[in-house]
């Protein structure tokens, strides 16, 4: 009988990393050691690899320079910190352009991806195109998906996305308050996202984006909101709509169609309070 096999693959999100900044440096050095310890076969590194702007080059090669020393095969999505924020429901000043994708995929490789392993098909797309006012890349990425999610139909599919699809439930509008509404995919992009999760068999959505960590399921889906590895966000007064904690999630998908996964690093890693540092530096995350 041959043995199950197993992938184990950590997603590290919101790393927030800057060149000449020290800090969420702690943490990542934290991580490295970990997974020198841990070995695990792979990382998605799901987005805001870089401290505030995505128009720092320099913090760009820091970020890629950091995650090469995890010394393991990894996948790079986009965050808003990385190539903007969606054009039509983002809320900071840069929003997506062609230059930021280009300058992305120089540093980092594909912005979207897939593939499959120890039974399991993996997808990750770029949430920061979701809503972008008709930008190529964004038909690009949504002719991609259907065309990869049906290569992979017969396996459970893990759907990899910076930013969660929604806050409360699948049918919600996008939000009036801008800090909410940039939180989640779009209205329009879930629903078609949703559609297409449901033709085929995605088991798993997980995400970063909201330096949160949170867990349910809903129709066959478990949504995951992976912690960040940087900083939790914002003061303690904020809306908060997960755990208020650091770390990463450590997943082990098996060829028998089960997989667990363990949110690590709370305990170990500094739960730095960036709203503190952003009071004195407005330029900092
Ligand atoms: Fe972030
Ligand atoms: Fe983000």
């Amino acid at each position: 009988m041959p043995l199950t096999e197993e992938l184990r693959l950590i997603q590290v999100a919101d790393l927030h990393l800057g060149a000449g900044r020290e800090h969420h440096l702690d943490n990542w050095r934290k991580v490295l050691a970990w997974v020198e310890r841990e070995r695990p076969d792979m990382a998605v590194i799901n987005g805001d690899l870089i401290m505030s702007d995505p128009d720092t080059e320099s913090d760009h090669e820091f970020a890629r320079t950091q995650v090469d020393r995890l010394g393991i095969p990894t996948r790079f999505l986009p965050g808003n910190h990385d190539v903007g924020d969606n054009v039509l429901f983002g809320k900071m000043a840069q929003r997506v352009t062609p230059e930021r994708l280009a300058r992305f995929r120089r540093h980092y490789g594909e912005d979207h991806w897939s593939f499959a392993a120890a039974g399991w098909g993996f997808v990750g797309v770029n949430a920061q195109l979701f809503g972008s006012g008709g930008l190529a890349a964004e038909a690009e990425q949504w002719a991609w998906l259907e065309r990869s999610l049906a290569q992979l139909d017969g396996k459970p599919i893990v759907l990899f996305t910076h930013k969660p699809l929604f806050l409360d439930f699948p049918g919600e509008g996008d939000h009036e308050d801008p800090t909410m509404r940039q939180s989640v995919v779009d209205a329009a992009s879930r629903a078609r996202l949703l559609a297409l999760a449901h033709a085929h068999d995605v088991r798993i959505v997980s995400s970063g984006h909201k330096h949160q960590t949170r867990t349910f399921s809903l129709d066959g889906i478990y949504h995951f909101w992976g912690p960040a590895t940087a900083c939790v966000n914002g003061p303690p007064t904020t809306l908060h709509y997960g755990t208020r904690e650091v770390g990463f999630i450590d997943y082990r998908f098996r060829s028998d169609g089960t997989f667990e996964h363990r949110v690590t690093g709370a305990d170990f890693l500094f739960r730095h309070e960036n709203y503190i540092r952003k009071l004195c530096d407005p330029d900092t995350h």
